[in-house]
């Protein structure tokens, strides 16, 4: 017996030395520890030992197993690490390279400035209110007062699409479909985009961005029209900000006004921004017009109502000091990134 147990030593000392993966190590250990492993056998033949023998054999058999135990132990723990070198090197992980950023996305500076736009009339009341892109020429022109003859729909200026339809070159329609849905009072703001087959430069897109409010109560007067953008202005830009309505004409308002706002570059004393004026024009505006009233079914002798349409991209060129419009339209990474 005593035989036995260093020839299993031998034997398996022997196969675990040649051994070169951790399932047939396995093997190895199963084929000495396991139910039917040599080991186990001799063990438990023990029992037919006469009492001067069971001792030293089983003193024997204690240092072999425990032997055979702590080779596989070793081998297994080298065996790991070589498996582990192997995977890492052919997953090629280096794990001391700088992880991957993830980007966060940027606000389009159009965004920002239709948000803070619409927050402050919000603040005053105001609702927002959406109309769609492709309009009928009846919500563009017709109910506008804008008639057939009119050089507003020259075809110079006006996108016409299948169906007879138009791109609508202003929010103003969504001033009809708000007044042809609901009754007085009425106080909304109608930010998105409109197009005009205009030249592309500096201050010209033919896709660009407006914001179109309608105020509509009874004994309404240009003094609320006054008041209204003016607190606007002072709400964006800071209270130095002063406003100057000029008189203009659109067919849809009358009396009808163009508005400026005192140039925040230079106070108003004149420089580049506002090529000397001191004043930077922001849109059109007026009392809407008795006859666009009573288009969307609102009794003119009883209410009146303000009107007024600004470029957005024109205030966010101005509230980010962005020289070009066209850098609002590319959309290239690097310039959004600022905002
Ligand atoms: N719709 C006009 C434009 O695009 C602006 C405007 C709106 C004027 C509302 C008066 C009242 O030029």
């Amino acid at each position: 017996m005593k035989e036995d147990l260093i020839a299993i030593e031998t034997k398996f000392s022997a196969e675990i030395d040649g051994v070169d993966g951790l399932a047939a190590l396995d093997d190895i250990r199963v084929a000495i520890f396991g139910k039917k492993g040599e080991m186990t056998a001799i063990l438990r033949g023990m029992g037919g030992l006469s009492a001067e023998e069971r001792p030293v054999v089983g003193q024997i058999a204690n240092e072999v197993r425990a032997a055979l135990e702590d080779k596989i132990k070793e081998k297994k723990s080298l065996l790991s690490k070589l498996e582990m070198d192997e995977k890492l090197s052919k997953e090629h992980l280096d794990i001391t390279l700088p992880g991957i950023k993830r980007e966060a996305g940027h606000r389009h500076p159009v965004a920002i400035v239709t948000e803070e736009i619409c927050r402050i009339f919000m603040g005053m009341g105001y609702e927002i209110a959406e109309g769609p892109h492709v309009e009928t020429e009846y919500h563009n022109f017709e109910a506008l007062n804008i008639g057939k003859g009119h050089p507003a729909r020259d075809e110079q200026d006006t996108f016409y699409v299948e169906g007879g339809k138009v791109l609508r070159t202003h929010t103003s329609p969504v001033q009809i479909r708000y007044m042809q849905n609901n009754k007085p009072p009425i106080a909304i703001v109608a930010p998105g985009k409109v197009f005009r087959s205009d030249e592309v430069d500096a201050t010209h897109s033919p896709d660009f961005n407006q914001i179109e409010g309608l105020f509509v109560d009874k004994g309404i007067h240009m003094g609320h029209l006054k008041g209204a953008l003016t607190v606007f202005a002072k709400s964006l830009f800071g209270d130095d900000i002063k406003t100057r309505f000029r008189p203009h004409h659109f067919p849809f308002t009358e009396p009808s006004a163009e508005v400026d706002f005192s140039c925040f570059g230079c106070g108003g004393s004149g420089c580049r921004i506002c090529k000397g004026e001191g004043w930077i024009e922001m849109g059109g505006c007026g009392m809407v017009h008795p006859k666009v009233l009573a288009a969307c079914g609102i009794d003119p002798d009883v209410y009146s109502g303000f009107a007024f349409g600004m470029g957005i991209d024109r205030i966010a060129m101005q509230r980010f000091n962005i020289p070009d419009l066209r850098l609002l339209f590319e959309n290239d990474i690097q310039f959004l990134k600022q905002f």
